[in-house]
């Protein structure tokens, strides 16, 4: 409802800003404005300002940003008109009803309300009674217990012409009323409204203060629609209702988390595993204003997909309706179940502790866009990778926020350069690897285990190639250092980007060729009274060694040749992306590894341009064993 313009003037004016804002924030005085934590995201350093001569707040940190009514709205996660009615309580404030026909309005959306009311009640009265026996049987079917009925009020809507129409139609309730409330349907060609649900079972709409505008009907059968829904009505707006929203809003709220699924009886099931923060749209893919609705509950709200291909083009629209109106501190996350669960069979069939696993494997939309982009495509020429390049820079000036549409370009660049840096031998083809998008962890092992659950922990991460190569190249000396004795050389030149590697190659150049044909068991001992045993054990796993190639060789030629094509392939890295991504790790996290690091790796350009104007064959200082 609209409020005059005086009024709303003279509530901020009579309600301090500072003493809203100060029930839920701790402030602090500050000059002329107050600081405090800002309530809309997490933080541990005050950047949340409010100014009382200017009236509004504004969050540093996350941009959220109004006056006395919008910090009620955001806070109380209450629509504007409710905030204005609260507000003007508190200040004594009586809240005018605006003109005539608005005040005709209020009172035939009222009716509405009590006419939606009525029906639901009647609906769910039928359900406990003879004629919606089937129903109650085929819910409890689905497991849902008592109080879930109950508490989500479902119902049985009778299979006759009239059974709510005879039952609720009354002077004060007439048919017109019935009929826009959408619980009455009129023939095209004239004659008696019947009435629109039946034979179905009822599942209630609530908006967000729990008042029922609408309800959806399973069909018990195969007939079709298997859902029916009331039609748009002044009280239902599909696109800006989410089922299940009343429900969730306290636990949404309580664990600052919101998740999406798909249908009725998914948000059902959730609410009765536990997951008492879940919601849905109503058929349809989600729109702008219920995104916008669901960042007042949570920052991130987690949307649920199938693992099929339409959950995966639902996702990838999902996504795209998301980018234009991300904002600081706003984002979405999406999580995939195992094909072919949907979160009501997935729960029934493994638990609740399944749903959680997925739900904790929820990937973020800068990530699930960058795997819906580089899907099954090939990015094997330089103009296909320029495709995709361009694709991301599109969606990423989608974004209207300047800031988030920034930090968008930058991440998708990084990506990119991350994926296509110059191919490294040895390197497992990256995009490949990642085509298809991954499930998440959890839901993976969902299946592997055959329903047991287990942790989600990732695996290790691998270890980069070029380290790869430093432990190959150890390994191979610390095994074969009589053969290998001129290797030493060529050890020499560079510095290993590992702390603890490079205190083996310093510690092997030491001792290599200190005596003539120096044997493996000799070498290690000295390591190890240099206290370099621990990093000796750990240099290549059994699994490693084996698909590398390292071990004891006896034709010395050969291990020579191997050890030189190693170091080759080692020096001739793309050295200039390492020291490249190492400064920037830097720029971002300062640390004393991370400064040895750029040190190591400019040093190890220098020394390898250096190389290469001499144009010095390596293989030959391996000496005659080669
Ligand atoms: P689904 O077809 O995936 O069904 O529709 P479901 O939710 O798994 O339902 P059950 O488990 O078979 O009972 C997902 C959602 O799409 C909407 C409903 O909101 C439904 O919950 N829908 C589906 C309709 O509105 N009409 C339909 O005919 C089908
Ligand atoms: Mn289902």
């Amino acid at each position: 409802m609209a409020f005059p313009p005086q009024f709303l003037d003279d509530l901020r004016n009579r309600v301090p800003l500072a003493s809203v804002v100060g029930r839920r924030v701790k402030l602090a005085k500050k000059g002329r404005e107050f600081q405090g934590l800002c309530p809309f995201h997490n933080e541990k350093s005050p950047s949340f300002t409010v100014n009382e001569d200017k009236g509004f707040f504004h969050c540093f940190g996350c941009g959220a940003h109004g006056d006395s009514i919008g910090f009620e709205m955001r806070a109380g996660h209450l629509s504007f008109t409710e905030a204005v009615e609260k507000l003007a309580s508190e200040a004594g404030l009586d809240v005018p009803k605006a003109t005539p026909e608005e005040r005709q309005r209020e009172a035939r959306r009222a009716s509405l309300h009590d006419a939606l009311e009525g029906a639901c009640a009647f609906f769910e009265k039928q359900l406990t009674a003879a004629a919606g026996r089937e129903g109650l049987a085929y819910l409890k079917g689905r497991g849902l217990s008592d109080a879930t009925i109950a508490r989500f009020r479902l119902g049985w809507s009778p299979d006759g012409r009239e059974a709510l129409k005879s039952a609720l139609m009354t002077k004060e309730c007439p048919e017109s009323l019935l009929t826009e409330a959408g619980l009455l349907k009129k023939p095209e060609g004239g004659g008696a409204s019947y009435d629109y649900f039946r034979g179905r079972v009822m599942f209630p709409i609530t908006d967000r203060r729990d008042r029922v505008v609408a309800f959806g009907a399973r069909t018990l059968g195969d007939g079709q629609p298997k859902y029916l829904n009331s039609p748009e009505t002044p009280l239902f707006h599909k696109g800006a209702t989410l089922y299940g929203l009343a429900h969730a809003r306290e636990q949404a709220r309580e664990k600052t988390t919101v998740a999406v699924a798909e249908g009725y009886m998914d948000v059902i099931a959730l609410h009765q595993a536990g997951f008492a923060y879940a919601v849905a749209p109503l058929g349809t893919a989600l729109t702008e204003q219920q995104i916008e609705e669901l960042w007042r509950l949570a920052p991130e709200p987690i949307l649920c997909f199938d693992g099929d291909n339409a959950g995966q083009r639902a996702m990838a629209r999902a996504a795209e309706r998301a980018f234009p109106i991300l904002k600081p501190g706003f984002s979405l996350r999406f999580a995939v179940l195992p094909a072919p669960e949907d979160p009501d069979s997935l729960i029934k069939a493994r638990g609740a502790a399944a749903m959680q696993a997925v739900l904790d494997a929820a990937q973020p939309l800068a990530e699930v866009a960058w795997r819906l982009a580089i899907e099954g495509r090939p990015l094997d020429t330089p103009e296909r990778r320029a495709a995709l390049e361009k694709d991301l820079q599109e969606k990423a000036l989608a974004i209207a926020d300047e800031t988030v549409r920034w930090q968008y370009l930058r991440a998708f660049k990084d990506r990119l350069w991350q994926a296509f840096r110059p191919a490294r031998p040895q390197q497992q083809p990256r995009v490949p690897a990642q085509r298809g998008f991954r499930r998440p962890e959890g839901a993976e092992k969902l299946r592997s285990a055959g329903g047991r659950l287990q942790g989600v922990a990732a695996p290790p991460p691998p270890r980069p190639p070029y380290e790869m190569q430093e432990r190959i190249l150890l390994s191979l000396v610390v095994d074969n250092p009589g053969p290998l004795e001129h290797a030493g050389e060529l050890l020499g030149m560079v510095a290993f980007t590992n702390e603890s590697l490079d205190k083996v190659r310093r510690g092997i150049l030491k001792h290599l060729g200190s005596v003539k044909d120096l044997d493996s068991e000799t070498l290690k001992a000295h390591l190890g009274a240099d206290g370099l045993a621990p990093a000796l054990d750990t240099l290549l796993t059994p699994q490693e060694r084996q698909t590398h190639s390292v071990r004891v060789y006896e034709d010395t030629g050969k291990v020579g040749r191997y050890w030189a094509e190693v170091f080759h392939l080692y020096t001739k890295r793309d050295l200039v992306a390492d020291a490249n991504a190492a400064a920037s790790d830097l720029a971002q996290e300062m640390s004393d590894l991370g400064v040895r690091r750029v040190a190591a790796l400019n040093d190890q350009v220098r020394k390898v341009n250096r190389g290469a104007e001499e144009e010095e064959d390596i293989s030959s200082l391996l000496g005659p064993a080669h």
